[in-house]
């Protein structure tokens, strides 16, 4: 007898990054690099740090259920109203309030195939029908997307830049695309690695959620401020959208530390600074590299790139685990042949080229 809800047997569960102490236990390693979950790699922002060791003698306290202060400080970073702002425990969260609160039983979301995979689980899981329309040249195809809207369809997911692939749509593209989409159509524009971007076309998407009810944007305090491990994001919308995305919330879904390293985050500029700076010259540094090294990849505006490994890349992650580094396999997203990096550090990165040249030459 089948014991659970009949959806849950068409998930396959997220498969995280391999965490360090794990890959250490596992080949009793002493050092062990990750570049496989496009976390920060200087470590989070010191001003957070210093906010969560004074908030820690507090944790006796529930959180502020309504993130007050921060949403003050992010309401002012913004230059928007705090009723444009909903916090969660992660822009993960987010993407499980949203499909609760809007799309129905018999409703679809519509996304990439190949895409963060949340978007997909949480579907599945809440028993929602995915439609998954092909990339085209590894970035969304927002005319195909536009043409694949049914009726039933509720909620449109784009990843931008998207994740695994690094790549992005312009503003003019995400204009186009909100022009005459269907009404009471959700838009949401996950936009996890905005800060890293280095293009000039990059959608200015706040202007869309001033113009339009139906469009949501997510942001996440894990990559640029290096707050991963906090879990904090949010979700900018029209207040009239967010108003009834409150009403999916858990009273208590970001936690004190949380809240108090993110409203710190906002000040450290020259943490973001110092992390855009790593990341342009380390991707640059990749660039050259595999370049060299006769490896294809992805271009991207992100903090992480997509390489064509030309052969299995479940056996190159395997390869590089045995050296004590952590690359991500992208077998879960259908792309066989690849492996993502995560940008890391100078000596990372140096490492990161060193180990994936004796693994390409097998070496192990
Ligand atoms: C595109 C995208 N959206 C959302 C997230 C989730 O971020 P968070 O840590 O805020 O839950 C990620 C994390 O990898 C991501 O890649």
């Amino acid at each position: 007898m089948n014991i659970a809800r009949k959806n849950i047997y068409n998930v396959t569960a997220y498969a995280a990054g391999k965490p360090i102490e794990e890959a250490k236990r596992q080949f009793g390693l002493k050092k062990v690099i990750k570049l496989a979950s496009n976390e920060n790699p200087l470590g989070p922002s010191p001003k957070a740090l210093r906010a969560v060791k004074r908030a820690l003698p507090a944790i006796n306290r529930y959180p502020d259920s309504h993130c007050f202060y921060l949403k003050k400080k992010l309401s002012k970073f913004l230059n928007l109203e705090q009723s444009n702002l909903i916090l969660g425990n992660g822009s993960d969260e987010l993407i499980d309030i949203i499909i609760k609160t809007f799309v129905e039983e018999d409703e679809s979301i519509i996304t990439a195939d190949i895409t963060f995979l949340e978007y997909k689980i949480v579907s599945q899981v809440l028993g929602r029908r995915v439609i998954t329309v092909p990339l085209r040249y590894f970035k969304y195809d927002l005319a195909s997307i536009k043409k694949k809207i049914d009726k039933n369809c509720k909620a449109v997911f784009i990843s931008n830049p998207n994740n695994p692939t690094g790549t992005y749509v312009s503003e003019d593209e995400v204009e186009d695309f909100i022009n005459d989409l269907p009404e009471g159509l959700l838009l949401v524009l996950d936009e996890a690695y905005d800060t890293f971007i280095d293009v000039d076309d990059f959608p200015r998407s706040i202007k869309f959620v001033k113009r339009h009810n139906n469009v949501i944007i997510l942001k996440t305090f894990s990559k640029a401020y290096g707050l991963a491990g906090l879990r904090v994001g949010y979700a900018i919308a029209a207040p009239p959208t967010v108003s009834l995305m409150e009403r999916a919330r858990q009273p208590f879904n970001v936690n004190l530390l949380a809240q108090a390293a993110a409203i710190a985050a906002l000040d450290d500029d020259s943490f973001l600074a110092k992390t855009r700076k790593v990341v342009l010259e380390g991707k640059a540094y990749l660039y050259d590299s595999l370049r060299k090294l006769g490896i294809a990849y992805v271009p991207s505006v992100t903090n992480f790139i997509l390489l064509d490994v030309g052969r299995d890349g479940t056996e190159v992650f395997k390869g590089m685990l045995k050296f004590g580094l952590i690359v991500r396999e992208m077998k879960q997203y259908g792309l066989k042949n690849f492996i993502r990096v995560t940008i890391g550090t100078g000596k990372e990165n140096e490492r990161f080229i060193r180990v994936l040249k004796k693994v390409l030459e097998g070496h192990s």
